[in-house]
């Protein structure tokens, strides 16, 4: 079948910025979960993946939107969560190699710091589009809660000291953001020209905790993978996929967590991973998924598929996973393949 611009796969998106930054707490917020406060230390120290549904996303724009009127038609979205702790350079610099479009968290309180700054030139480095989240929002002076408004209807409503520390703040992120080359603006005040520049970058308050400016984010989110991304998000069968964690779970052995980026994965699959002793192949004995709006990394009652579709973070069942490495890539054994060439290729990148 021809690939089209009406079939478009799940964009990936994945969230990076510096540590305590709020990056778990904003998915949070989208699942309307409590992972973070899970978490040992209130740290990420794993890549998670979280599926959002066409429905969810609809439904947390659906109050910008009256005004907006964007045409939501993705089939939904994948957000890859990445720790922001300076010893996790590597999960970080995996998650923005595996994405479509990013989210730069900054801590409006705080500016660019250190991992912000690492994670901004990942991003510059291999061209991947992103928006800047300027959040905590929230915790200037004398906020007034407008609990999952969209942040102009919430500005609207603060008095002029709010909005006088909120500007000057933003316009400190936007001088240190142009420090390190990059433009930028508060993205309801972008001109024409801006949206064109593939290089400009749009500013979205957010607050993670009462939820201003995460509707705003969600739908822009959707708008630049349908209009800007669209060629690199049509669907297609060939299987793309990488591995993003190996581990043991109770009750079912070695699993992998495999990114599909694009293309199906099948039970029954002779699938080709690398090992640190070279190249293996296994049949795929189950694949697995979290209910959508739910965190991969977090053990819950899992969904058993007979096919999953990119892109979709899945976790694999089969024999002989257990020196499996992370970051490498997933092929399988089609009926018209050569095993050997297919292990070749898979030790190739
Ligand atoms: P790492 O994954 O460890 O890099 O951190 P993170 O960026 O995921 O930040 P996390 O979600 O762990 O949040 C860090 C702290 O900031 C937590 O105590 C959150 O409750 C708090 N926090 C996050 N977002 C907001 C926000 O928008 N407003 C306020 N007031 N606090 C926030
Ligand atoms: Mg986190
Ligand atoms: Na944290």
């Amino acid at each position: 079948a021809a690939r089209t611009r009406d079939d478009l796969r799940c964009p990936i998106v994945v969230i990076m910025g510096h540590v305590d930054t709020g990056k778990t707490k904003l998915l949070d917020k989208i699942r309307k979960t409590n992972v973070q406060e899970g978490e040992a230390g209130g740290i990420t120290q794993q890549i998670g993946a979280t599926y959002f549904e066409k429905s969810t996303l609809v439904t947390q724009t659906a109050r910008l939107n009256e005004t907006e009127k964007f045409d939501l038609t993705l089939p939904g979205m994948l957000v890859i969560d990445t720790p922001g702790h300076e010893s996790f350079t590597n999960l970080r610099s995996r998650g923005s190699s595996l994405c479509d479009v990013a989210i730069l968290v900054v801590d409006l309180m705080h500016g660019l710091e250190q991992q912000t700054i690492e994670s901004l030139h990942m991003l510059r480095n291999r061209g991947t589009p992103f928006v800047v989240a300027l959040n905590k929002v929230d915790r200037c002076y004398s906020w007034k809660t407008c609990k999952d408004a969209p942040i102009r209807e919430a500005l609207k409503e603060q008095g002029d000291g709010t909005l006088q520390e909120f500007r000057s703040r933003a316009s400190d992120a936007k001088l240190q953001l142009q420090e390190q080359g990059v433009n930028s603006n508060i993205y309801w005040e972008m001109g024409d020209d801006d949206w064109e520049n593939s290089d400009f970058v749009p500013l979205v308050p957010t607050s993670a905790i009462t939820g201003e400016g995460v509707q705003d984010i969600l739908l822009l989110l959707c708008q630049i993978a349908q209009r800007k991304l669209w060629k690199q998000l049509m669907w297609c069968a060939n299987l793309q996929a990488t591995v993003l964690e190996v581990k043991a779970i109770d009750g079912l052995g070695m699993t992998v967590d495999v990114l599909v980026v694009n293309g199906y994965l099948r039970e029954g699959d002779r699938a080709v991973f690398c090992t640190l002793d070279g190249p293996i192949v296994t049949e795929i004995r189950g694949l697995l998924t979290p209910p959508p709006s739910r965190e991969m990394r977090i053990k819950s009652e899992y969904i058993h598929h007979k096919e999953v579709k990119g892109a979709l973070g899945v976790k694999v069942i089969g024999n002989g996973l257990e020196k499996v490495m992370a970051g490498t890539s997933v092929l399988v054994v089609g009926p018209d393949d050569e095993v050997e060439d297919i292990k070749a290729e898979v030790m190739s990148d």
